[in-house]
């Protein structure tokens, strides 16, 4: 992602936030918020996009590496160019880049409903380790579960000695 591609990456999370069910940010969007948070370059951030061959941005991705070394990550493609390969292309490229960064793990949230979502994520290699009840309250009254996912990328420093 270059500075450049700012406006397209909010436009894209604004009509994907507007479809209403697939991702956490609901309309409006907390504008200033999200471009201080999304813009690249940040420290500890990585931020990828795909672009069509006519240059219309179609989908974002954005993973912050946290002080205790897990990356958190957050994508959206948009709708007419889901179920090609794009989401898995730049999963792909973020996988390497917690890799470079020193991740020992990579986390996200999903929905329960997200069926592509959790296709992608497994398919990658990411398994289900936890389910937050009733956790995120929605702009329409409602609380939504969601599926928390990991994938370990340090298999080899011990786990705790405490058992
Ligand atoms: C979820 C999302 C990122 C997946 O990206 P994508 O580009 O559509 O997915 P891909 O084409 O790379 O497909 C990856 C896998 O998911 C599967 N998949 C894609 N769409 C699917 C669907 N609608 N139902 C079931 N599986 C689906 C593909 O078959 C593929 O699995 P395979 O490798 O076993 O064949 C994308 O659909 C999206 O952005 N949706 C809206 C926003 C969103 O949900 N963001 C994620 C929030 S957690």
């Amino acid at each position: 992602m270059a500075d450049e591609d700012l406006d397209a990456v909010m436009d894209l999370r604004a009509a994907v936030a507007g479809e209403g069910r697939w991702i956490g940010a609901e309309l409006p969007l907390d504008e200033e918020g999200d471009r201080a948070r999304i813009r690249p370059g940040r420290p500890g951030t990585g931020a990828f996009v795909a672009i069509a061959e006519e240059g219309t941005l179609i989908a974002n991705l954005g993973i912050e590496l946290a002080p205790y070394g897990v990356a958190h990550l957050g994508m959206c493609v948009a709708d007419g160019w889901r179920g090609r390969g794009v989401g898995r292309a730049l999963l792909t490229e973020a996988i390497d880049w917690g890799r470079t960064a020193g991740a020992h793990k990579l986390e996200l949230q999903c929905w329960p409903h997200n069926d592509a979502a959790h296709r992608l994520y497994e398919g990658m290699g990411f398994v289900q380790e936890g389910y937050l009840r009733r956790h995120y309250p929605r702009n329409n009254g409602e609380l939504w579960d969601a599926v928390v996912m990991g994938l370990v990328l340090d298999e080899e420093r011990p786990g705790s000695s405490l058992h």
